[in-house]
C-alpha cells in the first residue's frame, strides 16, 4: 500500500489586492448576477470569463420547472464562450454569489459539474485557469483547476 498526498492551494484576498484585470473581471460577475433567473432558490450567481483576446463573457445561473434541466452560471459562461469564440484560449473566470438583496460574505465554490467543465476548458487552453470566487468578505484567487478538482475526469 501507498499513501499519497495532493495539495490544494488558494490564497485569501481583501478588495485591494486585486490586479486590475481582477478587479474588472469580478466587477462583470457582479453585474452578471442580474441576468440570474431564479424564481425557485432565488440564488443568484454570476459568472465572467476572461479570454486571452481580452473579450469578457459572462453568465448567469438559469433555473427550470424541471429542477434538473437548469444550468449553472459557471457553465452557462463557459459554453457560451466555447460556443461564440472557439479559438480563443479562456485564461480567468470570476464567480460571484447574490441572495436576500446583498453578495454572500464568503465565496462560493463550484459544483463538481462546473469544475469539470472548467477542468476540460483548461486542458483545451493549455494554461492554468485562473479562478476568482468573490466574497464581500474575503476572496479566493486559485491557479489552476486541480486546486478545485484535483481527481478530474481526462479521457486522456
Ligand atoms: N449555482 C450556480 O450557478 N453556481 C454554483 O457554483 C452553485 C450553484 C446555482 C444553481 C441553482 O440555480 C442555484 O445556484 C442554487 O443552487
Amino acid at each position: 500500500m501507498r499513501q499519497l498526498v495532493k495539495t490544494i492551494k488558494y490564497e485569501v484576498l481583501d478588495e485591494a489586492d486585486f490586479s486590475a484585470e481582477e478587479r474588472m473581471l469580478v466587477d462583470a460577475a457582479k453585474e452578471a448576477v442580474k441576468g440570474s433567473y431564479s424564481p425557485y432558490s432565488h440564488f443568484s450567481v454570476g459568472a465572467a470569463v476572461l479570454l486571452d483576446n481580452g473579450v469578457v463573457v459572462r453568465g448567469a445561473n438559469q433555473e427550470n420547472g424541471a429542477y434538473p434541466s437548469g444550468l449553472c452560471a459557471e457553465r452557462t459562461a463557459l459554453f457560451a464562450a466555447g460556443a461564440n469564440y472557439p479559438e480563443q484560449k479562456v485564461v480567468a473566470i470570476a464567480i460571484a454569489a447574490f441572495t436576500d438583496g446583498h453578495f454572500l460574505p464568503e465565496p462560493i465554490t463550484p459544483c463538481g459539474s462546473c469544475a469539470q467543465v472548467m477542468a476540460e476548458t483548461e486542458a483545451r487552453a493549455g494554461l492554468p485557469l485562473k479562478i476568482i470566487l468573490y466574497g464581500a468578505c474575503g476572496s479566493f484567487r486559485i491557479h489552476g483547476v486541480g486546486s478545485i478538482l484535483p481527481f478530474a475526469f481526462s479521457l486522456k
